[in-house]
């Protein structure tokens, strides 16, 4: 059922007690929180499991909020924000002192982002506040891009979930670091660097893989991430179908026309890259499920919205 009036009324009234309210948003759905209580923020990592080295974002409903959490908002925040806002880009900036320590991890950066979604901004706007709003996820499974994936994570808890269908966007946002006037790309998203480039007008860096850099930078940039149960591997056309071969019963990912045979399953996937990402999770999911021993994704594409579901690929077939 998708969230009202209603919704948003208890969803406020619980945070401002201090409780927690999952939200949909157009990437991702998010873990929410008052970002000025210390106290509701230890609980979003709490319920989450979460390292508490890796910083929260924090959700607004534009610059004029954004400006309560950040030292300072420079002249290329405000760019950005006219071309991207609301959207699917996180802005890293100095934080401001009265942001509890725990929402960066102790960290001098702050990150901030406006969702484009509706009952999202309709939730801030009435909380008349910053939320916190991780992915709603337990730490390094797959993010969740229905409410139902929500839920399922967090089966044991009494948790509001403001219901908006499935997300349209499907990955996390692009990470932005905005440091003394330079753009550095810390997790690739929907937002790519070329369209950040244009904006700009000056060039944009991209941290690839996680550099040490990078660890200390954007501390989600370790490692596994957003993974199945499941093993997982990536394969190339090349690979086929001898992919087939590495497990019992394989369940193949693919935009490709491959005809698997039993035991194993296939299940297809978009062509298109925005369409691809936005099926992305679910599918890992329902991968997740088939109780095979082995999921094998077929590299997709490059370029653009691809690079960061690349990303997403590499990390979930991480080992360790
Ligand atoms: O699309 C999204 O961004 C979703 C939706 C719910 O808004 N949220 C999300 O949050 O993906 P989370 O916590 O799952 O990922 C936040 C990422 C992590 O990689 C974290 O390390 C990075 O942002 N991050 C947060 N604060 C940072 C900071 N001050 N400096 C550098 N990286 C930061
Ligand atoms: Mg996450």
């Amino acid at each position: 059922m998708v969230a009202g009036p209603e919704n948003i009324a208890q969803a406020v009234t619980r945070l401002a007690a201090g409780g927690l309210v999952a939200f949909v948003t157009e990437t991702v759905y998010g873990l929410g929180a008052d970002a000025f209580n210390a106290d509701a923020v230890k609980e979003v990592f709490k319920l989450k499991a979460r390292a508490t080295t890796n910083p929260l974002i924090v959700h607004v409903t534009g610059p004029e909020m954004a400006s309560r959490v950040v030292a300072d908002w420079p002249q290329i925040a405000d760019v950005l924000a006219a071309a991207f806002w609301p959207g699917p880009l996180t802005l890293v900036l100095p934080k401001a002192r009265n942001i509890p320590d725990i929402v960066t991890a102790g960290g001098p950066t702050v990150a901030v982002r406006c969702p484009d979604h509706p009952t999202a901004l309709a939730l801030i706007e009435a909380f008349d506040g910053p939320l916190v709003g991780p992915s709603a996820n337990v730490s390094g499974q797959i993010s969740p891009t229905t409410a139902e994936h929500v839920r399922a994570s967090f089966t044991d808890e009494d948790l509001l979930v403001l219901d908006g269908g499935p997300c349209s966007g499907g990955i996390e946002s692009t990470v932005l670091l905005l440091a003394g006037g330079v753009a550095r790309i810390l997790r690739p998203g929907l937002i790519g660097a070329d369209e950040i480039r244009d904006v700009l007008g000056q060039g944009v860096s991209v941290v690839e893989g996680a550099p040490e850099s990078a660890v200390v930078q954007s501390p989600g940039l370790i490692g596994r991430h957003y993974s199945p149960r499941t093993a997982m591997v990536l394969f190339r056309a090349c690979d086929w179908p001898g992919v087939l071969e590495e497990g019992e019963r394989v369940v193949v990912l693919t935009h490709e026309v491959r005809d698997v045979g039993r035991p194993h399953f296939l299940i297809a996937m978009p062509r298109e890259a925005e369409a691809y990402a936005a099926r992305l999770y679910a599918a890992l999911r329902e991968a997740d499920e088939m109780g095979a021993d082995l999921i094998a994704v077929e590299e997709p594409g490059e370029g653009g919205v691809w690079v960061a579901v690349l990303d997403r690929l590499g990390r979930a077939a991480e080992r360790g």
